[in-house]
């Protein structure tokens, strides 16, 4: 499903975490707006078929490893000369009690979320820079902002990338670059993993009474995303029926 969208004709978009879920559909807007899009997931067989499916370029690609990402932004800029619009949205769950996470478990949520997000954006500030602007857009979540138990990793990854949003917002403005993030909610595998009766406690929570489709998301982006976002930076805009409210 696609969403009314914005014009994004020969702008190039990349988007991380996208061989499903959210991220996909995010692709799958900007592809219909007319962007070239980039597909980026560490699950190369998922990244191939959703960027068949949408017409992107899929990248098989881990936002953990510096090296990695650097190759998909000097991919990005070597096929199109220009990257546009970077959206960090991958991300994993190793959910538990703060006493029973080990090292490890906390370790790869903060580098894929935190890290990810970081590492992303930090290589596609100097092309930025070239172009005179870009738009990042992250992807935080309610546990960031207000917490939830048995997410204390997750928790403090998504609460740093609204701290490094808004440092990232102050420092590129000069440079016609905004940065924001949003906080889903929305119907995914992430979701599906939640026990049953947990979720029914969940949907019970959200003053729209429901999860929303992916494609919701990706309305919100397509917005930030646009020239008509342009005076919109550091923000962290829930997109999520009313629960944090
Ligand atoms: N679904 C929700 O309601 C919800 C709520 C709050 C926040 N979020 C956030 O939204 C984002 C997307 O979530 P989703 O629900 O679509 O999840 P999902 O599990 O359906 O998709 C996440 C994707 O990220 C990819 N990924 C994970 N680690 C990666 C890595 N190191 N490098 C590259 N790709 C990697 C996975 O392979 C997967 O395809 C995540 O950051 C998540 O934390 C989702």
């Amino acid at each position: 499903m696609t969403n009314l969208t914005f014009d994004f004709t020969g702008r190039t978009v990349v988007v991380t975490g996208a061989g499903r879920g959210v991220g996909k559909a995010i692709g799958e807007n900007f592809r219909a707006a007319g962007a070239t899009v980039y597909l980026v997931d560490f699950d190369a067989d998922a990244v191939e078929l959703a960027a068949k499916e949408i017409g992107a370029v899929g990248l098989a690609a881990d936002v953990a490893q510096t090296a990695e990402v650097e190759a998909v932004v000097e991919r990005v800029i070597s096929d199109t000369g220009r990257l546009d619009v970077l959206v960090n949205n991958a991300g994993i769950l190793r959910d538990a009690m703060l006493w029973k996470i080990s090292d490890d478990d906390y370790e790869a949520v903060m580098a894929v979320h935190a890290g990810g997000t970081f590492r992303f954006t930090r290589a596609a500030v100097p092309h930025f820079r070239r172009q005179g602007g870009g738009r990042v857009i992250n992807v935080t979540s309610f546990t960031g902002l207000h917490g939830n138990p048995g997410q204390s990793n997750y928790a403090m990854a998504k609460a740093g990338i609204i701290g490094f949003t808004k440092t990232a917002a102050k420092e590129l403005a000069r440079f016609g670059v905004t940065v924001n993030a949003i906080s889903p909610n929305a119907q995914t595998r992430m979701i599906e993993s939640i026990p049953a009766d947990k979720l029914a406690q969940l949907t019970e929570q959200i003053p729209m009474q429901r999860f929303a489709a992916p494609s919701e998301m990706a309305a919100a982006v397509a917005f930030l995303a646009s020239d008509e976002a342009a005076y919109i930076t550091g923000v962290v805009l829930p997109v999520d029926g009313g629960i944090s409210i």
